[in-house]
């Protein structure tokens, strides 16, 4: 059962498009070329992989619910980077085996934005974790993006939940702290920071959302993907 959400949490989740935020730059994002193309390819990158392809589209949508400052074109690149974000894990695109760099790199050389690459490289702060996979040279010549798109990014990340059915910052960290880990290269004191990392940003960037929605029943919108 999933943990209750803060009031702010449930505003991200239970507002539809169009059902009271006022229209702005994310929302016509979501429909760019650029966008509807980072989700052709992360369609026909994880297409057989259903669960982490719907929790590529539930990242965009829950970024897209709280990307309200942005002009467009970082509107625009931000949303692609969360339909991106996880393509790195497709077994067709196993380079390094570390998945934000395998994602990047394969971006980098399809000609993607320069910030979407970079987006992608050092989601969820990645380069904490680079050390243990020997990403971390290739990870440091990647310039990490300044300021709230890489935060919104992490935050979206793990309120779409695993499976794109939507969670709240806490039970996604629970869930994400009791996978099992025989052949995980990171040590556990390193998750744990990590964890601690991802938190800190995900109720900074929540704290920024406004909240006073009662509704609690709405799962992720989708329908504005679809
Ligand atoms: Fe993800």
């Amino acid at each position: 059962m999933k943990a209750s959400r803060t009031p702010d949490e449930r505003q991200v989740f239970a507002t539809p498009f169009g059902g009271g935020l006022a229209k702005t730059d994310a929302m016509d994002a979501a429909h760019s070329p650029m966008v509807l193309s980072a989700q052709r390819v992360a369609s026909a990158v994880l297409g057989r992989d259903e669960l982490r392809l719907a929790h590529c589209k539930a990242t965009a949508v829950a970024a897209s619910r709280v990307a309200r400052q942005f002009d467009p074109e970082m509107a625009e690149a931000l949303l692609a980077a969360a339909w991106l974000h996880d393509i790195g894990y497709a077994e067709s695109l196993a380079a390094t085996g570390f998945h934000p760099l395998d994602g990047a790199l394969h971006l980098a050389r399809g000609g993607w934005p320069d910030v979407v690459v970079r987006l992608v490289a050092h989601h969820s702060y990645a380069s904490v974790l680079a050390p243990y996979y020997g990403a971390d040279h290739h990870l440091a010549v990647i310039d990490p993006v300044p300021g709230p798109a890489a935060e919104i990014l992490t935050f979206a990340d793990l309120v779409a939940g695993r499976d794109g059915g939507g969670s709240t910052i806490s039970a996604r960290i629970d869930e994400m702290r009791a996978r099992p880990r025989s052949d995980d290269p990171v040590p556990a004191e390193v998750r744990e920071a990590r964890y601690r990392l991802l938190e800190r940003t995900a109720m900074r960037v929540l704290r920024s959302t406004p909240s006073g929605s009662n509704r609690t029943d709405h799962p992720v919108e989708l329908a504005t993907f679809r």
